[in-house]
Parts: structure tokens; C-alpha cells; sequence
């Protein structure tokens, strides 16, 4: 169902994002689809998550459908929209800086895995936000429980006093404590997957079209809202 799971989630975030019409079109096929999926797992167990969620008891209770519902539209939705903005723009990053693209031409693992670590952390996709339940002091600023707060993960990855030459995308970067994936108990929970997804298609996209450079920069489009990428993006091959 790639392509229709692609369509689903361009039409909630992209299409939707200024049209709260097919925002409410989009969301509602995916939630439809979840929910028959859910009554179907309920009478077909699979080796699966759905039917893991579904059997699953927290505190003798099974969780109740419209969670589990959730829970897996997020897992559609953050599994889809993220990774193609930080592919994204790791090759507009490689498409107008032709050093770091000779260098990951011909990169050994180790390389490989520093560099995907340095991209997330130089343009974490991700934006996440918060209802503030207690009243907490940052700096001068005082947040009031109930305060809807934006958490800059992008900011924090470029904060000078943790991260030496900040600005600077260093693709051996040995120390990179970056919190593109945010932090504490709502961390994100496919990190790893999201490493590996980049990382095997920025070799398998090197290993066939290693020489790329920018067609028109002017053209190039990027998402708003939450999660940041580039959405055109021209190259000329070759
Ligand atoms: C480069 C790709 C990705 C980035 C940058 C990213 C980033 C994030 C961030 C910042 C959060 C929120 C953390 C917080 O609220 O504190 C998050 C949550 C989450 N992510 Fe990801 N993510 C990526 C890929 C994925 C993938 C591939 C999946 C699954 C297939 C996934 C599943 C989730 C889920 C389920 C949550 C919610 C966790 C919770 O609320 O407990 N993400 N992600």
C-alpha cells in the first residue's frame, strides 16, 4: 500500500496543511482504514503490532480502541513524513556542498554513520510541542501551566555552547549529542529505523548517482508546519 499510504499522509500534512477539508478527508481514511484493521486483528490475530496493541493489557485493562487507533495512525504518519524530509534534505545538503558529496562518494561505514548522525542534527526535521502543566522559568521567560510550547529541537542542535563550530556541517562529527529525535519518556520510537532508512538509501542513491549538484536552488520548495524538508527539489545528474 506504499502509494496509497504516500497520497494518505501528503493529503493530511501537505495538502491539508492549508486545507482543513482534505485534511478531514485524508484523516478520516486513515482513522477508517485503522479502525477495520483493528476489528480485523480482533478476529484474525496476526503476527503483527496491530494485533500486539490489540492484545495488549495495561493494568488488566486491554487499551481502548481509539488508542490503539492512534497509535497507529502516528505510527503511519511519523514513520512516512519524517523520513523524507530528512532524505531530502540530506541530498539538497549534498547537491550544493560538492566536498561532503565527493567525500560520502567514496565513504567506509564508519563515515557513513557519523555523517546520517551530523544531517539530523544540522536539519532536524522534527517539531514537537508541549502543554505546559507546571509553571517552569527559562531564562527570563516564565511558562504558565497551560502554555502551548513549541520545543526548537532544530535550535537546540545548533546551540553553540554544546556543539563546536555549530553552523558547520562536519560529516565525521565524533561527539554529537543532537535531540533530533527529542528526549525523555516520548523520544521518538523508531529512531533506529529512521537511522538505518537513511542511511541505506543515501549509499544505495550514492552508489548509482554519486555526481549531482542543484538544477535551480530558486525552485526548490520546503514544507512548513512540523516537519521540514524539501518537497521539490530539481537535480541535474551527472
Ligand atoms: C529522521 C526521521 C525521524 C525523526 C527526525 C523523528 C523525530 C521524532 C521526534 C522529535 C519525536 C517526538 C519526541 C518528543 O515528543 O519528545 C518523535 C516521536 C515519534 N516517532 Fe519519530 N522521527 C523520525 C522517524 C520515525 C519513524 C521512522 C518512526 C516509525 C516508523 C517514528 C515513530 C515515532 C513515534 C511512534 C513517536 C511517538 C513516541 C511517543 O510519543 O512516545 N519516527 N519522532
Amino acid at each position: 500500500m506504499v502509494d496509497t499510504f504516500i497520497e494518505w499522509v501528503r493529503g493530511v500534512l501537505e495538502l491539508g496543511f492549508q486545507n482543513p477539508e482534505l485534511r478531514v478527508k485524508y484523516r478520516d481514511l486513515i482513522r477508517n482504514f485503522f479502525t477495520a484493521e483493528v476489528e480485523d486483528r480482533k478476529a484474525n490475530p496476526k503476527d503483527d503490532l496491530i494485533t500486539a496493541l490489540v492484545q495488549t493489557e495495561v493494568d488488566g485493562e486491554p487499551i481502548p480502541d481509539p488508542m490503539v487507533i492512534g497509535m497507529c495512525n502516528l505510527q503511519l504518519v511519523a514513520g512516512i513524513d519524517t523520513t523524507w524530509s530528512s532524505i531530502g534534505s540530506a541530498l539538497w545538503h549534498f547537491a550544493g556542498h560538492n566536498d561532503d558529496r565527493l567525500r560520502m562518494a567514496d565513504a567506509d561505514d564508519a563515515l557513513w554513520d557519523t555523517a546520517v548522525e551530523e544531517l539530523l542534527r544540522f536539519y532536524a526535521p522534527v517539531t514537537m510541542a508541549r502543554d505546559a502543566v507546571a509553571e517552569v522559568a527559562i531564562g527570563d521567560v516564565v511558562i504558565q501551566p497551560g502554555d502551548k510550547v513549541l520545543m526548537n529541537f532544530s535550535g537546540a542542535n545548533h546551540d553553540p555552547e554544546v556543539f563546536e563550530d555549530a553552523d558547520q556541517v562536519i560529516l565525521d562529527r565524533q561527539r554529537n549529542r543532537h535531540v533530533a529525535f527529542g528526549t525523555g519518556i516520548h523520544r521518538c520510537a523508531g529512531s533506529n529505523l529512521a537511522r538505518m532508512e537513511m542511511e541505506v538509501s543515501l549509499k544505495t542513491w550514492f552508489s548509482r548517482i554519486p555526481e549531482f549538484t542543484l538544477a535551480d536552488p530558486e525552485a526548490v520548495t520546503w514544507a512548513g508546519g512540523q516537519v521540514r524538508g524539501p518537497r521539490i527539489l530539481p537535480l541535474t545528474i551527472g
